[in-house]
């Protein structure tokens, strides 16, 4: 989730290279870079570490000259941020930028190492620059061709924009799962991973689609597929200002976040799973859960629930015992941990100062730990054993959305490798759940069309004074996340309940002013959770129920039904979040609120 830019034309490239970073550092920001061809078409390279302020800085001090050139400001995947893994990437004359992952990084590294070819970054993306460069020397006429002979190497996500002191007339850039967008000026071209990096110079972009190159001159661009054939498509004309394409047309950034849920999850899923061998790979991280006593998964807030969901999902593939404790208790609780527990530490931003401290405490009593984070290099990676990197890019809102079902991708991912390492999940059914996980996006995406805004549903219930939301098995971990979302955002109370739990004394709280949302996918405990539905109505209870899609039962016993997908109950609540999310969002408009900063909190909470 990377900022890329590109410039050639008359104009000195530097500053409109900066402006264009600037627009795009909410996309992420731990180090930043650029690459200009000088007016000799020799290549010139300054990164790093930070903000983009310090590269502002190292350039001032060390000005970088030239009409073609090429920036980014990363948001790291692969290698911490450091200067060294800052991009651009230079190799030889050529220098690259990348947005996305390379799957194939370790056999693409590998065989370069084994050809004499030294790498002076952990990244991916230095692969690609070695690639350009070893096919320029082979001979490559041009360096859209050499980048074509690059990228039939390459498996993964990317865009990825390549100059070389070669060709200095020209940028060649490509395009596949990460977006790059080309802007059209007089005499002059850009080209961005977003509009907003473009638009003080133009208004006249072109989308690049998968699987294409864009060749930049001044003069003009020529669009091709992978195979070498000319693409034709006209330029549209972008009418939003500046801020509103910063959230990509999205009046706040949590609803584009929740519309990003599908690419974050694919992104979290990516190169870490195989079909032929039925396995989840946690990149170089191997548990062997035949000696571990327990797993203990300690989290705060919205990543506490994925924990929760978590333990059902390590539970029942790898049959280990599982707590989840919030990370505030577990470290006052002189908790039992010693070499045979894991724990696994899931925060967002990898800074939460209660679960920093719980994966200290549970290292110093001799426990292992693994984290799930999404920021990487963060500090509770730094403290862990391993991790296992959401690739959620920047959340912004303070509401998190996309990190959480990312941090159920990657539970999935641990539990299918458990399963498997435990000899509890046999190849047939894991095969069968890892397709099924990877439909995950595609589905999450029809939800999320089929959902609609729910503005209805916000003005119906946007003056309720209270909220009740009931779940069972996976969904109740859904109920307490969608009471934590609404709190936070709309400020109506709200509580989530496991509904058996339901007529244990929340029930007294049931009556016209208390809207009830009731989890009731199909499922195992379907037939239960619709006697507790049943039981709030004769109440006078207002029930909105999230349901599977067809289930006219279910309609016609709600005042209103919000449907999903149908999904085997152990990957649920990767749809049944979904509605939740968008009606607190919803509500939360209606009633006036600031979504994305709402009252009193804060994105990280680095204290006590
Ligand atoms: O960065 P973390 O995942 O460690 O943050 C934990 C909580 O502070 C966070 O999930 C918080 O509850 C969110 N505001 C929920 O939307």
């Amino acid at each position: 989730m990377c900022g890329i830019v590109g410039y050639v034309g008359p104009r000195q490239a530097t500053p409109i290279l900066v402006g264009g970073l600037r627009r795009l550092e909410y996309r992420g920001y731990d180090s930043a870079g650029l690459a200009v061809l000088d007016p000799t078409g020799h290549l010139e390279v300054s990164r790093s570490v930070g903000k983009l302020s310090a590269l502002e800085q190292l350039l001032e001090r060390q000005p970088l000259l030239g009409r073609v050139g090429i920036g980014h400001t990363r948001w790291a995947t692969h290698g911490r941020p450091s200067e060294a893994n800052a991009h651009p990437h230079r190799v030889g004359g050529v220098a690259v930028v990348h947005n996305g992952i390379i799957e194939n990084y370790l056999d693409l590294k590998r065989r370069l190492q084994a050809t004499g070819r030294e790498f002076s970054s952990e990244t991916d993306t230095e692969i690609v620059a070695h690639l350009v460069d070893e096919a320029l020397n082979a001979g490559a006429p041009t360096l859209v061709e050499a980048l074509r002979v690059a990228l039939s190497q390459v498996v993964g996500a990317y865009a990825l924009v390549v100059i070389s002191e070669r060709h200095p007339d020209e940028i060649v850039a490509a395009k596949n799962a990460s977006p790059l967008v080309i802007g059209i000026g007089v005499g002059e071209m850009f080209l961005a991973s977003d509009v907003p990096a473009m638009l003080e110079h133009t208004r006249d972009v072109i989308f690049l689609e998968e699987g294409e190159i864009a060749e930049l001159r001044a003069t003009g661009v020529k669009l091709s597929n992978l195979a070498g054939e000319p693409v034709t498509r006209a330029s549209r004309r972008i009418t939003w200002d500046a801020v509103q394409a910063e959230k990509n047309g999205y009046p706040h950034f949590m609803l584009k976040e929740i519309h990003e849920q599908p690419r974050a999850i694919a992104d979290t899923l990516r190169g870490r799973l195989r079909l032929d061998t039925a396995d989840a790979y946690l990149e170089g991280y191997e548990i062997d859960p035949r000696p571990l006593r327990r797993v203990v998964l300690v989290a705060c807030g919205t990543s506490y629930h994925a924990g929760l969901v978590g333990k059902f999902m390590i539970e029942s593939l790898a049959r280990v015992p599982c707590e989840v404790d919030l990370a505030s208790e577990f470290r006052y609780r002189d908790p039992v941990v010693g070499p045979n527990d894991l724990l696994i530490a899931i925060s967002q931003s990898g800074e939460t100062a209660d679960t920093l401290a719980a994966v200290k405490e549970a290292r110093a009593r001799g426990g292992r730990v693994l984290a799930i984070s999404n920021v990487v290099d963060s500090a509770i990676p730094r403290v862990s054993e391993g991790t296992v990197y959401t690739h959620a890019g920047p959340e912004i809102g303070v509401a998190s959305t996309k990190c959480f079902t990312a941090q159920l991708a990657a539970l999935a991912l641990i539990a299918i490798h458990m399963g498997r390492r435990s000899g509890h999940l046999a190849a047939p059914e894991a095969a069968k759940l890892i397709a099924e996980l990877a439909a995950i996006p595609t589905k999450m995406t029809t939800a999320l069309t089929t959902l609609g805004d729910l503005a209805d549903v916000a003005a119906r219930y946007r003056d309720a004074r209270d909220f009740l939301f009931l779940g069972r098995g996976t969904n109740f971990p859904i109920a307490l996340e969608g009471a934590l979302k609404l709190k936070e955002i709309s400020y109506i109370h709200a509580e989530g309940y496991a509904a058996g739990e339901m007529k244990h004394g929340p029930i007294a709280l049931v009556d016209d002013g208390v809207p009830v949302v009731v989890l009731a996918p199909r499922g195992p405990s379907y037939e239960k959770i619709i006697s507790n539905l049943v039981q709030v109505r004769a109440r006078n209870g207002r029930v909105i129920a999230v349901g599977t899609e067809g289930d006219q039962q279910l309609a016609e016993m709600a005042e209103c039904v919000l449907f999903v997908p149908d999904v085997s109950p152990l990957l649920q609540p990767f749809m049944t979040v979904l509605p939740l999310q968008i009606m607190s969002y919803a509500i939360a408009v209606a009633r006036g609120n600031d979504v994305d900063q709402p009252r009193n909190l804060a994105k990280s909470v680095t204290v006590e």
